[in-house]
């Protein structure tokens, strides 16, 4: 039998082993602070006013265990006699090593923007593999969050409007002062650059003109915990810089939605006739592909997980309990259909979610209903294709 490493002993090694994230000093109760709550962005993110959850609540958290385990001999040997399977672990886990802290996405993104864009966000990170979810939140709680972040950034002082004849200077300073070593600017410096930094054709959306140029010159100085350096960029500097970023045409195609696949399977594992008795796909090969690789870890079974079911299925992100656990064979089959359509809208939704770099993001109408998984890329189509032979064979174990 295959030991559950989701259950009780991950629990218990994480708190045992490890110190939790300190707590963040608490912010005004408002209703930005609550939708904020609703929305679980602390999960991934870190939040101001927001205590982080532990790690086994935490998607970020428990990943850099994964892997700062895997970096320390003594720790990966406990760590392989405790969970056999640890190699699988640690070369399967890829995601939520960098995502922005939002105190200091606060600090410097215009509050308008924010509230837009996280009713229909897209891709900002050519580097990052992840992207931001869709929320189950109202626009008046989307309105309340922008807010909150905005009363949370100091004031800048004021600068010039932006001028194109700055253009040409200010694209020589950003290859010649080391910018493209982390960003890409659209298709002029498609970089893609390091997992955390934005690409910068995003930015004068983003952005107000007097803040760019004071972030340019100090991160810092508008949020201690920026990751981007102090460049010692002078004002008349930064002035072009910023100049180029906000009016140079970024170029670039519009990312495309990949074809339609056809031909799929129809799943029959509803019990109204037995699985195949010579299956080419078996449960073992699409829990370790997809269900147990990606699903699992927001579609948990809570009776293998301390009560915890995760947020695909008791409720997350502000949308609604669905009661789909995708741990187990039986879990799985009985959603079988809607699995398969959740799977393939995700597909729809790719041209805004994963831009490539050089891309633009596309303005698409998006499926009701979120594809799947969640804020990550599609399953690749072999493993669709996979998952459909075996509801196809009727889910067999
Ligand atoms: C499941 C993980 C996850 C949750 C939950 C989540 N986010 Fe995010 N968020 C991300 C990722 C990943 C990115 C980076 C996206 C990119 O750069 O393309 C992001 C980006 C952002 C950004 C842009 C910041 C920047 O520096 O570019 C904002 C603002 C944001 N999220 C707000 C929120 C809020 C508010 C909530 C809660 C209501 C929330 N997020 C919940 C994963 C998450
Ligand atoms: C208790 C630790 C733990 C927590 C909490 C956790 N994960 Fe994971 N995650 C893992 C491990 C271990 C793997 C590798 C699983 C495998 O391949 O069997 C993984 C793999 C993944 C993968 C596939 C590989 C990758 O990194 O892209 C995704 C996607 C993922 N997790 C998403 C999430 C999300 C979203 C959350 C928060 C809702 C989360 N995880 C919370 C431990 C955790
Ligand atoms: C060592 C990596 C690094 C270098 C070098 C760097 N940046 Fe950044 N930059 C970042 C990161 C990471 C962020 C995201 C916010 C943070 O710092 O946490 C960022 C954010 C920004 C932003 C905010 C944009 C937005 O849409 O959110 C601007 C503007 C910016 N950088 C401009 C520049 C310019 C101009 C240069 C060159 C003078 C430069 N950066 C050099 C890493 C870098
Ligand atoms: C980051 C967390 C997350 C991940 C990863 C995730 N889900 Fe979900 N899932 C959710 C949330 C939240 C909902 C509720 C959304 C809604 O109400 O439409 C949901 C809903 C669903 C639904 C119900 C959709 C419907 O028709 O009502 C299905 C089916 C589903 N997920 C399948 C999957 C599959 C298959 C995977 C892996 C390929 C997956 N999910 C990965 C969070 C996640």
């Amino acid at each position: 039998m295959r030991p559950v490493w989701w259950g009780f002993g991950l629990l218990a090694a994480l708190t045992l082993l490890l110190a939790l994230h300190p707590v963040v000093a608490a912010g005004e109760p408002s209703g930005g602070h609550q939708a904020v709550q609703k929305g679980d962005c602390a999960m991934c993110h870190v939040t101001p006013g927001v205590a982080a959850p532990d790690r086994a609540g935490s998607c970020v958290s428990c990943h850099e265990w994964v892997r700062s385990v895997s970096q320390n001999p003594s720790a990966r040997a406990k760590a392989m006699e405790f969970f056999p399977l640890w190699p699988r672990y640690e070369r399967n886990v890829a995601s939520y090593f960098a995502v922005p802290d939002l105190g200091v996405a606060a600090a410097r993104l215009d509050p308008a923007w924010i509230q837009e864009w996280l009713g229909n966000p897209h891709d900002l990170r050519p580097a990052m593999p992840e992207t931001m979810v869709r929320l189950g939140l109202s626009s008046a709680e989307l309105g309340e969050i922008a807010a909150w972040f905005g009363a949370q950034q100091v004031p800048v002082p004021a600068t010039p409007t932006p001028d194109p004849s700055n253009i040409e200077a200010g694209k020589n300073l950003f290859a010649t002062r080391g910018c493209i070593a982390c960003h890409s600017f659209g298709a002029v410096y498609p970089g893609p650059g390091i997992p955390a930094a934005p690409d910068l054709q995003h930015s004068r959306k983003r952005m107000k003109a007097d803040r760019i140029v004071a972030w340019i010159q100090n991160p810092t100085a508008l949020h201690p915990k920026a990751i981007m350096p102090n460049l010692g960029i002078s004002l008349a500097d930064a002035i072009q810089l910023r100049d180029f970023l906000m009016l140079a045409d970024p170029g670039g195609s519009t990312a495309k939605a990949p074809a339609k696949l056809t031909k799929l399977p129809r799943p029959s594992c509803d019990g109204s006739s037995p699985p195949s008795s010579t299956p080419t796909v078996r449960w073992e090969q699409v829990e370790s592909q997809v269900f147990g690789k990606i699903c699992v870890h927001c579609h948990m079974d809570p009776a293998q997980n301390e009560g915890r079911a995760g947020p695909g299925n008791a409720g997350g992100f502000g949308w609604a309990a669905t009661g789909i656990e995708l741990q187990s064979r039986e879990g799985v089959a009985k959603h079988a259909p809607a699995i398969l359509e959740a799977m393939l809208r995700r597909r729809e939704e790719l041209p805004r979610d994963v831009v490539l770099p050089g891309q633009i993001p596309a303005n698409i109408q998006r499926p009701t209903k979120p594809g799947m998984p969640l804020g990550l890329p599609a399953i690749p189509d072999a493993d669709i294709q996979l998952v459909a032979t075996w509801m196809g064979e009727g889910c067999p174990g």
